[in-house]
């Protein structure tokens, strides 16, 4: 998605514009831009392709001397990716300038109503409609100008702007995307994310919805859409500025792979108490908990894998219904949401548009929503009921790793908790559970050592074409996010595929040679699934097994194997995952892929 910056202080301000934007570069971008006041005028500089482009346009901020100033990366949705639609518009004379991060949704009735009034517009996008907008309604005072802009648009915003009449002021407003603001003894600042500003300020205030912030070298004033002027606590981020730098591995996703182990920890220990799991963030009593009679699960992508496996667990220990939804389908599938029913939104970025809408949908129609979510203060941690927390720290990479992991402890901890409450397992089981449970991120650190087996494999594979994983009940789930982790990242076509379903059509498609990894960490299913893999081996395919230690017979039917540690079958997917991301890192490092940054994608889908 878009990232924003601004900057009002005391220092230069294209400089720290420019290093802020590159802390942003995982969000995903195609153009690059930026704007600053220089005491009489606003300079702008706007630039398609790499940030580099714009930094070496402007000598590093030289050509852009001044103390306020707001810059944007744009990931394209209205208009192509050039140097007209980047960010930052303007209104004609250039005295407004502004970046937005979001989707205007009425901008076209609002740009005829301007052209009808003599207004003419360059770019394809829908933000320079806002930049229009604040002209035709300026009075010369910015705050009750951009008021009456943002109760006339409709759509998604965080919106940087600048008014050429007002040099001492910057102002920021948010709606339904990410929106940060710092200060520091040298200024305050406008971001899209933490990473952006850290190196600057630890000291940030998440804006909230709808609100509009007016900031001035040395403080800044928060404000309702109504203008009512509000006070706001600061939140001081712990982590530190080199956990969102590489720390010496080449790729932010093979840093965040290797952070497995300890993220794992982090999520799990604090809520293990005296030999029981305490959620204090769940703000369900053992009697609410009891009173559960199903679960709706809703989210995307790797956080909907996740979910997946969610349901297996819950659903095994537990013995509560659960149904899992891709978010996007969720409110638009009408849901039937019955009495008793949770919800739980599972998000690393805590800004994913679908998930946030189906968190608003499930909330609206009264049920109670538990945020499972990874960035502190995003807006699905705001807008869900509870939060629990993953705390996997600042996840760079495009591909989700550690989060994700994360996520499955989290699950597995509701699931151990509610099992224990609804006395579906006794004493000894949940004491054996929780003790396989801690014993995962020495088993996490144990595969991730033992690299070098997939990293030969995964170097056969770079020329694949198609690659298949199957898996049944929970290996399924884990086969889904292999798959995913596979193809997001080296761009070979890939499919998951309950291993007993193959035969009703897709086994058509395996070829002599296709590779097909085939996870096996269900021993009650162990028998079914060397069935399945004799079936895809008797039509050429290549069979890499991932199994547990001590399943030898599999080596029978198999071409490689790779073994994880024993451990619960419930939380096997946390092992079974490890050497899938390795497959598919190496693979697409094999390739010469952008790891971090896979074309097409973005870190946080702000937008349906
Ligand atoms: C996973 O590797 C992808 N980057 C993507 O599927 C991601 O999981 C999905 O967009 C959901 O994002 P979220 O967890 O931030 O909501």
């Amino acid at each position: 998605m878009c990232g924003i910056v601004g900057y009002i202080g005391k220092k230069q301000a294209a400089p720290i514009i420019l290093d802020g934007l590159a802390k942003l570069e995982y969000r995903g971008y195609d153009s690059a831009g930026m704007a600053v006041f220089d005491g009489e005028k606003v300079n702008i500089t706007k630039a398609v392709g790499r940030l580099k482009v714009l930094e070496e346009l402007t000598h590093g901020g030289e050509t852009m001397p001044g103390f306020a100033g707001i810059g944007h990366t744009r990931w394209a949705t209205h208009g192509a990716p050039n140097d007209v639609n980047s960010h930052p518009h303007f209104n004609k004379d250039r005295t407004i300038t502004v970046v937005h991060n979001g989707i205007i949704e009425n901008y076209i009735p609002l740009r005829n109503k301007l052209i009808k009034k003599g207004y003419e517009f360059v770019s394809e996008t829908d933000t320079e409609v806002v930049a229009q907008m604040l002209d035709y309604y300026y009075n010369g005072n910015p705050l009750d100008t951009i008021l009456k802009v943002l109760h006339r648009i409709e759509g998604s915003y965080a919106l940087g702007m600048m008014f050429a009449d007002h040099p001492g002021e910057i102002f920021a407003a948010r709606k339904g995307s990410p929106l940060i603001v710092g200060q520091s003894k040298e200024g305050c600042f406008i971001a899209s994310d933490v990473p952006a500003i850290l190196r600057y300020t630890r000291k940030v205030y998440f804006v909230d919805e709808q609100e509009v912030v007016r900031l001035e070298t040395d403080h800044m004033h928060f404000y309702t859409l109504d203008e009512e002027e509000v006070e706001k606590e600061a939140t001081t981020i712990e982590w530190d500025a080199d956990a969102a730098e590489k720390a010496g591995y080449e790729h932010f996703m093979l840093k965040e792979m290797y952070e497995q182990p300890k993220t794992v920890t982090d999520t799990l220990l604090p809520r293990i108490k005296n030999g029981k799991i305490e959620i204090e963030e769940l703000g369900l009593s053992d009697e609410e908990i009891a009173a559960i009679k199903k679960i709706h699960i809703v989210a995307c992508g790797s956080a909907y894998h996740a979910g997946v496996t969610g349901k297996y667990v819950l659903e095994g220990l537990a013995r509560i219904p659960v149904e899992v939804d891709l978010a996007s389908e969720f409110r638009y599938r009408d849901p039937i949401l019955e009495e008793g029913a949770m919800v739980i939104a599972i998000s690393q970025s805590g800004e994913t548009a679908d998930t946030l809408a189906a968190i608003r949908e499930s909330r609206q129609r009264g049920f109670k929503v538990l945020g499972i979510v990874n960035v502190v203060g995003s807006s699905i941690a705001r807008e869900s009921d509870n939060v629990m927390y993953t705390w996997a720290g600042p996840e760079i990479a495009v591909a989700t790793t550690k989060a994700y992991s994360a996520q499955l402890i989290a699950l597995y901890l509701l699931a151990v908790k509610f099992a224990s409450v609804k006395k579906t397992i006794d004493e000894k089981l949940y004491q054996l559970l929780l003790r396989d449970l801690k014993r995962l991120p020495d088993q996490i650190e144990l595969l991730l050592n033992n690299k070098e087996k997939i990293q030969h494999f995964a170097n056969r594979y770079i020329g694949a074409r198609d690659v298949f994983f199957i898996g049944r009940g929970i290996d399924y789930a884990i086969s889904l996010e292999g798959s995913l982790k596979l193809k997001e990242i080296s761009y070979i076509h890939s499919e998951a595929y309950a291993a007993g379903e193959l035969k009703h059509g897709t086994i058509s498609l395996i070829e002599e040679g296709t590779l097909v990894a085939a996870v096996s960490t269900q021993p009650a299913l162990y028998q079914k699934m060397i069935s399945n893999m004799v079936e895809v081996k008797a039509r050429g395919a290549f069979l890499l097994a991932v199994t547990n230690e001590g399943n030898k017979e599999i080596e029978k039917v198999s071409d490689y194997v790779i073994y994880i540690p024993e451990t619960n079958p419930y939380f096997s997917n946390s092992l079974a995952i490890i050497p899938l991301q390795l497959f598919g890192y190496y693979v697409a490092v094999g390739k010469g892929c952008d790891v971090d940054k896979p074309r097409n994608l973005a870190k946080s889908v702000t937008v349906e």
